[in-house]
């Protein structure tokens, strides 16, 4: 019987979170932790040899059915701290669903994989972008909606929404994330946000100036501008911070890294999670992380996408 093995990264989004929710753009990369899960066909439904409701994981369940292979067990293993804001639960999304598809002998199609676990992950959470799935399956830098398609991957429409996620050269900058070890969920810091944005006018704006911002940050990128990236990220931390998705611990670790850094924010949903700092002073930036209560790593980009192997036993 074969034994599936897959890993898939996590990421951190440089510009444009919340706001791509709505079909805004937004660029993200994917890091050098992973998600690893290994898959076979069982007697019963097990995950990490617990067996289970497969009800009690909606993503596993969605995925299992499309794919019309049950009974099964995983084991799982995560190296991306969860609810930190850096897609861990799009990294195991993507590497099920390429788990199934190599069980069923299917060839690894990214683009299908990306689709589908987006589709997990919406069925899981109700609301949400493709940003995280898509750049897991990927690997490496991704944008949505840039006006540069030369690179497109591929194009994902969901209700009123179409994201067009075309790969992307990361140039050599150097990231630290700093996670806050607060937990914060996505689903509702979204919500938060939608409700805003219907309620207020105001709200619109912002969502709207996140949007315009990320488009300069793709241009800074291209030219390699990392005092202009850097401004345009601390602007869209202000601007997450005005949308309500910010916290105390990720305002500390924001202001503690700037001094160092050419520019500071939080990275994903927010609400505690992680910020990133981009800065020639990584060291100087983990040991202030550090000092204010977080947990700082150095991000290493170019990292692969999705992999899968398989044994036979
Ligand atoms: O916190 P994470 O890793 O789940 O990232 C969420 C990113 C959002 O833009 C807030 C939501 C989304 O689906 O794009």
């Amino acid at each position: 019987m074969n034994t599936i093995s897959a890993s898939a990264p996590g990421k951190f989004v440089i510009l444009g979170e919340h706001a791509v929710v709505y079909g805004k753009p937004a660029i993200a990369v994917a890091i050098n932790r992973r998600f690893y899960i290994t898959v076979r066909k069982d007697e019963d439904y097990k995950i990490n040899n617990d067996v289970i409701d497969e009800r009690s994981s909606p993503h596993i369940r969605y995925i299992a059915d499309k794919n019309n292979l049950k009974p099964f067990s995983v084991q799982m293993e995560s190296k991306i701290p969860t609810g930190s804001g850096l897609g861990s639960s799009a990294a195991l999304s993507v590497a099920f669903s390429a788990a199934m598809r190599a069980l069923n002998d299917l060839p690894i199609d990214r683009e299908t994989i990306a689709k589908e676990a987006f589709e997990a992950e919406y069925f899981s959470q109700g609301r949400g972008s493709p940003m995280d799935t898509s750049v897991s399956t990927n690997g490496g830098g991704i944008t949505l909606n840039s006006p540069d398609e030369s690179n497109i991957l591929w194009k994902i429409t969901k209700n009123e929404h179409t994201w067009n996620i075309s790969g992307m050269d990361v140039p050599q900058m150097t990231f630290v994330i700093g996670n806050t070890g607060v937990r914060a969920a996505t689903g509702p810091l979204v919500e938060r946000v939608r409700k805003y944005k219907d309620s207020n006018r105001f709200a619109s704006d912002i969502v709207n100036e996140i949007g315009a911002i990320t488009l300069e940050g793709m241009k800074a990128l291209k030219a390699n501008d990392v005092v202009g990236l850097g401004n345009l990220m601390t602007k869209n931390h202000k601007l997450l911070s005005i949308l309500g998705v910010s916290s105390n611990e990720l305002n500390k670790l924001v202001n503690a890294s700037l001094p160092y850094s050419y520019g500071a924010k939080l990275t994903g949903a927010g609400g505690g999670g992680s910020m990133i700092a981009l800065t020639d002073q990584p060291e100087k930036v983990s040991a202030a992380i550090t000092s204010r209560g977080g947990i700082p790593f150095i991000v290493k980009t170019g990292v692969e996408g999705v992999k899968t192997t398989i044994k036979d036993e």
